[in-house]
């Protein structure tokens, strides 16, 4: 009786450890850690500012009501709300997006390399998928209305597309201060410099002429 209460304990104290030492973003050790945004002082994260001269518009982004600007080719956009934006987020592993999509439009394959993302939809109606990582590969998609909610795990490739005859917005949530983003197409054939055409071509099973019409474009 007593040594199964110790190793049920034990279990219980490796569990709450590793749940630790797998979150994403470390946990805050005080209260805020506002940042300093132009410290030249490297971390991972952010410098603090002196809490004695942190305002209430430290934490405060205004803006979300205005719709992003779609003129372009994916008709679609993005405005942040992270760390850069709230300086108060830094340490928190939180972030906010709106984003907003054209009839059409769409966001290519990509993932966020330090964040799981839930998107909410609050207007119109958005495709969004994501694909598990080797050797499944196994698609999951929904189509999601007003109202709606849609999980993507960490690091996972995924998308979005509005499938609905007018605009859709939606709002993204990140459990990071800055989740990243690894945009594929941009990634693998708009690298700086790019990466060589003959193995790209192999790769994707594609001509070497396809490969640098894809370089050309991205
Ligand atoms: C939206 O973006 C397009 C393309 O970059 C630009 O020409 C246009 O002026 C922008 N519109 C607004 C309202 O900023």
């Amino acid at each position: 009786m007593k040594s199964k209460t110790l190793i049920l304990s034990t279990i219980f104290a490796l569990a709450s450890f590793s749940s630790i030492v797998l979150a994403y973003d470390p946990r805050p050790l005080q209260d805020f850690c506002v940042a300093d945004l132009i410290s030249t002082v490297r971390i991972n994260g952010l410098p603090c500012l002196d809490p004695a001269t942190v305002r209430a518009d430290d934490f405060f982004f205004s803006g979300l009501a205005q719709a992003g600007n779609t003129s372009n080719p994916a008709g679609a956009a993005v405005t942040p709300v992270g760390v850069s934006q709230i300086p108060g987020l830094n340490t928190l592993g939180l972030a906010i997006a709106r984003l907003d999509y054209e009839a059409g439009g769409f966001f290519p394959p990509h993932y966020h390399p330090r964040g799981s993302e839930i998107h909410t939809v609050l207007e119109g109606s958005m495709e969004v998928g994501f694909v598990t990582s080797a050797p499944g590969f196994k698609f999951y998609s929904k189509v999601l209305e007003k109202g709606d909610v849609f999980v993507v795990p960490v690091g996972l490739v995924h998308y979005q597309r509005n499938v609905g005859a007018g605009k859709t917005v939606s709002i993204a949530t990140f459990n990071s201060q800055n989740p990243g983003n690894s945009v594929i197409p941009n990634a693998l054939f708009g690298s700086n410099p790019d990466i060589d055409s003959d193995y790209l071509a192999k790769s994707f099973a594609l001509d070497k002429e396809t490969v640098e019409r894809l370089q050309a474009v991205f």
